[in-house]
């Protein structure tokens, strides 16, 4: 079963010209890929659209084998409880430790203490982040932040991650840590779409990329057509 379909999809914000523009592909369970493109392509548009933080103009957006556009009231939180979501600018508690942030979709779901204890500190030592367990975010490193951020995305295994610029603020060393921990995560089943304006290093990802130009999907790399980049 598909995780992801845009069918036609195009988005036009008041006044704006068209964000999206006729957009259509397609993610299957356990799949990486990133979407590229200039600023002002539509690459958080497109996120935004899945996110239900935005609907299309035209076209439908399916989850699952769910039209997005019949999901309303109580049914967007559902539906955002399924997805992960990693920010630039990983939006963590401050005032919470890394345990305890990374913990919190868990104790939402209504996971007890105890087992919600087990999967961080399982998760945290996978992503080598054991010994952070208690720190606070503001005594981490930005890298360490943001496989916070991450980790906090994946704990409750959404069937699908999503992260707009999720390197925007590391430098190019640890940019290519933070990839590489996304590329790792369909290994887990959850499908994985990044954007990401830095096109040198998605094509080093030797991943699936789509390409955005002005809204218009002009470009879909499979992996193997990336090898000579
Ligand atoms: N909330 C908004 N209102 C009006 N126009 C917007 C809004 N968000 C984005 N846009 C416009 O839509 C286009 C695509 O933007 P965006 O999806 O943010 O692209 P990207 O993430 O690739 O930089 C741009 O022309 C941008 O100015
Ligand atoms: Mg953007």
């Amino acid at each position: 079963m598909t995780v992801l379909r845009f069918d036609n999809v195009s988005k036009q914000y008041p006044g704006g010209q068209a964000a999206l523009a006729g957009v259509s592909f397609a993610v299957e369970p356990g799949e990486m890929l990133f979407v590229t493109g200039h600023s002002g392509a539509g690459k958080s548009t497109l996120l935004r659209l899945i996110h239900l933080v935005e609907r299309p103009s035209s076209g439908a957006v399916l989850f699952g084998e769910r039209n997005l556009a019949r999901v309303r009231g109580g049914g967007i939180a559902r539906h955002r409880r399924q997805i992960g979501v990693v920010y630039q600018d990983h939006q963590l508690l401050e005032d919470h430790s890394v345990a305890e942030n990374v913990g919190l979709p868990l104790l939402l779901r209504g996971v007890r203490r105890a087992e919600v204890g087990k999967r961080v500190r399982v998760l945290l030592d996978r992503l080598g982040l054991g010994a952070r367990a208690q720190a606070l975010p503001a005594q981490l490193s930005a890298g360490e932040q943001q496989r916070v951020g991450i980790a906090r995305a994946v704990i409750a295994e959404p069937a699908l991650l999503i992260a707009d610029e999720p390197t925007g603020n590391l430098d190019p060393t640890l940019s290519a840590e933070i990839m590489a921990l996304f590329a790792a995560l369909p290994e887990r089943g959850t499908s994985v779409l990044v954007a990401s304006h830095d096109l040198a290093l998605v094509r080093r990802m030797r991943r699936r990329v789509l390409v955005l130009d002005q809204g218009r999907l002009v470009d879909d790399i499979a992996p193997e057509d990336l090898a000579d980049a």
